[in-house]
């Protein structure tokens, strides 16, 4: 047969690796990663989180084990996510201001034992409320309370910061947290403790095995907790923008994006918003789905694992929370 007479032909810089190598666009660093990790009091051992797979909750005593190994492995940070026991969760989450309160008490073993992993915290009251808010309710219970709640997580985050947090990360999607936990960190002497705003938030279906990981889902014995006054609405790319740039003209280091697979479009405008670092947020219904798939023998685990986190990256983000993070980095290490 007689060869067509093309000029271009893109498949010649796919034919072999060396030219795939040559021109590939990006990719996926193990320093690019960081590991959430679940905490739990007591000294039993690992709690296997059902819906997530290979994910458990660990006393602090092995959470600081998993840090080690995290550490050994080149994943320059974990954020770390306390499951409170019912009996200490009211309305207000007023068990977030006890200095000796299981997060603290993780945050402080796991600085001890590896202080150059950077310990990222939550501030959220979700682990602490009876009802699985981030924030707490108005005096008649018809809503969530802004201003009063962001004074409370501004104090949540201070203490986080006293306990060793480098970065905390406000993930509850008030108005102006961001501002009021920058001047309460400044004014605590917390000059250097970062802030990892959570800015572009849905309010998602993804969240669900979290739910039941952290325990907010049980707390508030509902099938589905309604965040939807505060987190974004899903149809909502430029609504999303305007929140993230928000936060950081109130002083964020770096802006989330949250989920990631199912936003990567977000991702990609703040890209072109911001000059700030982008960090996005595989959460734990991207792992399950992807988790669940391969159980059944439809999905190649390590494959779709790996080009789910790329497309993250090549939208744009700098860095990325996945539940992947330490499989990753033992597979590269092998
Ligand atoms: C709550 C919080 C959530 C996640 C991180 N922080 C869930 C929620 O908003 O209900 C989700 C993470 C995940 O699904 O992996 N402040």
């Amino acid at each position: 047969m007689k060869s067509l007479l093309l000029t271009r032909r893109s498949r010649r810089n796919r034919r072999n690796q060396a030219i795939r190598d040559l021109v590939q666009e990006t990719s996926l660093q193990v320093t690019d990663l960081i590991q959430p990790l679940f905490v739990v009091d007591g000294n039993g051992g690992p709690e296997d989180v059902v819906s997530m797979p290979g994910v458990s909750r660990y006393c602090v005593a092995d959470l600081v084990n998993q840090c080690e190994t995290i550490a050994s492995l080149g994943i320059p940070a974990v954020a770390i996510f306390p499951k409170l026991d019912a009996s200490l969760k009211d309305e207000t989450g007023s068990h977030a201001l006890e200095g000796n309160s299981l997060l603290y008490r993780a945050v402080r073993a796991v600085k001890k034992a590896v202080p150059e992993l950077l310990v990222i915290t939550d501030v959220a009251l979700d682990p602490y409320t009876s009802h699985g808010h981030d924030g707490v309710l108005s005096a008649d219970g018809s809503k969530i309370a802004n201003d009063e709640s962001v004074a409370l997580l501004a104090r949540l985050a201070v203490m986080e910061a006293e306990a060793g947090a480098d970065w905390v990360a406000p993930s509850d999607m008030m108005d102006g947290r961001v501002e009021a936990i920058r001047e309460a960190l400044d004014a605590a002497g917390f000059p250097d403790t970062g802030i990892l705003a959570y800015s572009a938030k849905f309010a998602s279906a993804y969240y669900g095995p979290f739910r039941e990981a952290v325990g907010s889902l049980q707390a508030a014995g509902t099938a589905h907790l309604d965040k939807r006054t505060y987190q974004l609405n899903p149809a909502n790319g430029r609504e999303a923008i305007l929140d993230a740039l928000l936060d950081e003209e109130e002083g964020a280091d770096v802006l989330m994006v949250k989920p990631a697979g199912p936003y990567l479009d977000v991702i990609r405008d703040l890209r072109e918003q911001t000059l700030l670092p982008i960090a996005a947020y595989q959460v734990s219904g991207e792992y399950a789905q992807i988790h669940a798939a391969a159980r059944l023998g439809w999905l190649d685990l390590e494959k779709t694992r790996d080009e789910s986190l790329l497309a993250i990256k090549r939208a744009g983000a700098d860095m990325i929370l996945t539940y992947f993070a330490a499989d990753l980095a033992r597979a590269w290490a092998e």
